[in-house]
């Protein structure tokens, strides 16, 4: 049955959604993507998908958090369904396939059972998690950590985007504009998830393999740092005695990356968004609020380094006043050997190269643990790139990965 899974109709869908937020490119290869979530060019794609789903007979349904369900029967309508999906929105210069490709792999899987006639015992369910990537609003995985409970959806709603908009208030008008499709309750509890996704790093293409069998997800750890300083002349105003907010962010930084400091280049830490006030060339800051991404697959050695932040934060400046604000917390997760058992096995069926292999990225699978065995499926990207508009993975290697996904589905559907 995996023979259904149709190479062309996969990579035209996901060409198709790449128009959707295109970041105009001279050349289609190096044109990424910027689809924020919750937004018109959210609802287009989602619209778009949900056109696919229906025309081979799936119902559709949205929840409280904006996640979005394409569901195709089984023959056991009582049994628990086997849940597939991932995201549609994008990094505000990301790729066209982070996150999208899982959601079309998982219509692919739809569309191929479909062809085929196949009738699973277990419905199977296509989810697309709302704000994975927590580019618009911080942090991700908000609709991922609503459905399973991991936060309370009221902990989201007050986030501003960069334009002063609020998720709240973002999320009421999806919700609005969706208002046509059947609501359906938070939360949920599937037979198993397997979430496709492309690896975002070098191994797969480097040592030859076709496929990822996903043994699980780093820990991640997101803060905001507030340093709050005095502004004042900067041709006036002697340098002894500033409470520059620019500096005291050097100061903190360097002392981070001590703190962060691995031999072993397993830790990452990474420092991108950076908001300075009053923000003029001849003003001192006042203000900078800079943020961390902090990530370990030990979640000892996470917790530690993480508990230790806001000291040495406190311990490094020179003047400002200092306020440390974790906003994301997941702990690293290993997937269920009943999932990765089945990935295996789907892809030994393939006749693909595969190997376990952790993931770097952390996914809306990472909070579906808790609820239900997951696991995740794989696939190569070109040089380990992503998070940019070069991602890259072939047509036929993402048919390989549907090919895989479909498999491992209808065996937990069965
Ligand atoms: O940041 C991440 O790991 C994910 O790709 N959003
Ligand atoms: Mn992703
Ligand atoms: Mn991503």
């Amino acid at each position: 049955m995996s023979g259904s899974v149709s190479e062309a109709r996969q990579w035209a869908r996901l060409m198709e959604l790449a128009e959707i937020g295109a970041i105009p490119g001279d050349r289609l290869e190096d044109r990424g993507v910027n689809r924020p979530c919750l937004s018109a060019l959210d609802r287009h794609a989602r619209r778009k998908l949900i056109g696919w789903a229906e025309a081979i007979g799936c119902t559709v349904s949205v929840d409280d958090a904006a996640n979005l369900f394409l569901r195709r029967e089984g023959s056991a309508a009582s049994l628990a369904p086997v849940l597939t999906g991932s995201h549609m929105d994008s990094q505000p210069q990301g790729g066209r396939f982070d996150g999208i490709w899982g959601v079309v792999a998982g219509l692919e899987a739809l569309n191929a059972l479909h062809d085929a006639g196949v009738a699973t015992r277990r419905a199977v369910e296509l989810v697309a998690w709302t704000n994975e990537e927590g580019g618009r609003f911080r942090p991700g995985c908000t609709g991922s950590m609503s459905w399973s409970g991991h936060t309370h959806p009221d902990r989201f709603r007050d986030i501003l985007d960069p334009d002063g908009i609020s998720y709240g208030g973002a999320l009421e008008q999806q919700l609005g504009l969706e208002a046509d499709i059947a609501r359906r309750p938070l939360g949920g509890r599937p037979h198993a998830y397997v979430e496709a996704h492309i690896e975002q790093g070098p191994i797969l293409e480097a040592e030859g393999f076709d496929i990822g069998v996903v043994s699980g997800i780093q820990g991640s750890r997101w803060f905001t740092v507030t340093l709050t300083g005095e502004t004042a002349h900067a041709g006036t105003a002697p340098l002894r005695g500033r409470r520059d907010a620019v500096q005291d962010m050097v100061r903190a930084v360097g002392a981070l990356n001590v703190l962060t400091a691995d031999a072993t280049d397993t830790l990452r830490f990474t420092v991108a968004r950076i908001e300075v006030s009053p923000n003029t060339s001849n003003s001192v800051a006042n203000l900078v609020r800079f943020t961390i991404d902090l990530r370990h697959p030990d979640e000892a050695v996470l917790r530690a380094r993480g508990d230790a932040i806001e000291a040495t934060i406190r311990g490094a400046v020179a003047g400002c006043d200092v306020a440390v604000a974790e906003n994301f917390h997941a702990m690293p997760v290993v997937f269920d050997p009943l999932v990765t058992a089945a990935v295996a096995a789907a892809a030994a069926a393939e006749g693909l190269r595969h190997r376990p292999i952790p993931s770097g990225a952390f996914h809306d699978a990472q909070f579906v643990v808790p609820i239900c065995p997951t696991g995740m499926v794989f696939v190569p990207s070109r040089r380990g790139i992503s998070h940019n508009p070069a991602e890259y993975s072939s047509p036929a290697q993402l048919a390989a990965g549907a090919r895989v996904l479909v498999r491992t589905l209808e065996r937990l559907a069965e």
